[in-house]
């Protein structure tokens, strides 16, 4: 029997006496606790649900999905080939998922995105994770949706620097592909606009529900610390939610900051217009705590760092270190459950 059989033979048996474990330990403290959990109109409150939950929305299993571009599993078992596919980028050894890693919380770890000839760019990659939620794509969101971005990295000169008819020709010389193009559109044909639509599908399925704050949010009051609780509190009471707000935890919109050593100015790239100079695309929170480090210059090493430049820069306040860990505390309880995507064996 090789290791990986072994593993699998024995893990479940472990895994029972472990949730055994778990699950008794649960409820004993659930019930302790529960005790002291008052009933404000037929809901259990612990001080902080009846007054915060409202202001937060959890996050579904699915983002919705456009009418221009429902989604069937071949379409997103070919957009997963795609994402893992290095053959479509110039040196044929950077795919999408070399930048947006799934080990990495679909990102890279590193400040900014090393592509094409190693060259460095000048942006931090943001996790592609429940991007199907945002409603603009990009730092500066110079695309409004999966689809619209998609091509954009392979033909940067920076990230993959393949022309797309080059990149098209290279699937077109593998029979398999023809066969999942088949499958997913009805015909063999390879077009960008069927790369980019399988692409966007295979991405709406990276999504992270079911996080200690969603659990809290469907009322497992248990499932946050008291210091989570007082940071989610004190998210709300400083006004973050005025911009990360929704199910994804961002307004998708655009908002001027200068972060530390930044000289990028944002979305006036895109629209020209004076006012739009220095504005960012509010990023997500959902899993931030794995995916340092932070801002549009990948600048920022800490959760605590960005917290206060946050109060500082769009705020005008200073948090004291106890809020600041409060809130930080918060942030790792929307880190949620990571899709299980096995690799695909490409041909
Ligand atoms: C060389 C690294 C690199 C590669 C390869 C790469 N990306 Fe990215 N990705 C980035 C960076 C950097 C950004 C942010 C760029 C910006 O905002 O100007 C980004 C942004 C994105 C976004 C927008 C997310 C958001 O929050 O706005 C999506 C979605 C995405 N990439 C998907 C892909 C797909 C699909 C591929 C493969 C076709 C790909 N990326 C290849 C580095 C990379
Ligand atoms: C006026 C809108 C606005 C408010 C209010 C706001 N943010 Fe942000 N937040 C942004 C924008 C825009 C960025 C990206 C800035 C950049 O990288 O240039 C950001 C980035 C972040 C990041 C880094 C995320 C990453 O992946 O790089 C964290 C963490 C964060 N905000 C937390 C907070 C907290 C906590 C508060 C409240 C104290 C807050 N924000 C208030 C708009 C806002």
């Amino acid at each position: 029997m090789n290791w990986k059989t072994h593993l699998t033979k024995t893990l479940p048996v472990f895994g029972a006496v472990g949730l055994l474990a778990i699950t008794a330990g649960c409820g004993m403290t659930g019930t302790s606790e529960r005790s002291e959990y008052t009933k404000v109109d037929g809901v259990y409150d612990d001080g902080y649900f009846v007054r915060y939950s409202g202001f937060f929305e959890a996050l579904p299993t699915l983002p919705p999905i456009p009418s221009h571009n429902p989604m069937s599993p071949e379409q997103v078992d070919l957009g997963k080939m795609l994402f893992f596919e290095p053959r479509i980028s110039a040196s044929g050894v950077i795919s999408c998922a070399t930048c947006h890693n799934p080990a990495l919380g679909w990102s890279d770890r590193i400040p900014r995105a090393t592509g094409h000839d190693g060259q460095v760019g000048d942006r931090n990659t943001p996790t592609v994770l429940n991007s199907g939620f945002f409603t603009a794509q990009f730092w500066d969101g110079r695309e409004p949706d999966l689809e619209g971005q998609a091509l954009g990295p392979i033909e940067a000169d920076i990230e993959m620097n393949m022309p797309l008819d080059e990149a098209i020709a290279r699937l077109e010389e593998f029979d398999a592909y023809k066969r999942v193009f088949e499958a997913a559109y009805g015909t063999p044909e390879i077009t960008p606009e069927r790369v980019a639509k399988a692409l966007a599908n295979f991405q709406r399925t990276l999504n992270t529900p079911n996080s200690p704050f969603d659990r809290y949010l469907a009322g497992d009051l248990d499932a946050l610390t008291d210091s989570q609780k007082r940071g989610m509190a004190a998210f709300v009471d400083n006004g973050c939610t005025a911009c990360h707000t929704g199910p994804a935890l961002t307004d998708s919109n655009f908002h001027a900051i200068q972060v530390p050593g930044s000289t990028d100015v944002g979305r006036f790239l895109v629209t020209g217009d004076e006012a739009d100079r220095f504005r960012f695309k509010t990023p997500t929170l959902r899993n931030v705590a794995v995916t340092y480090p932070y801002f549009n210059n990948g600048g920022t090493e800490t959760l605590s760092e960005a917290v206060q430049i946050m109060g500082r820069e769009m705020l005008g306040r200073e948090f004291d270190s106890r809020t600041n860990a409060d809130i930080v505390a918060f942030l790792h309880s929307l880190t949620g459950e990571m899709p299980q995507i096995v690799p695909p064996a490409l041909p």
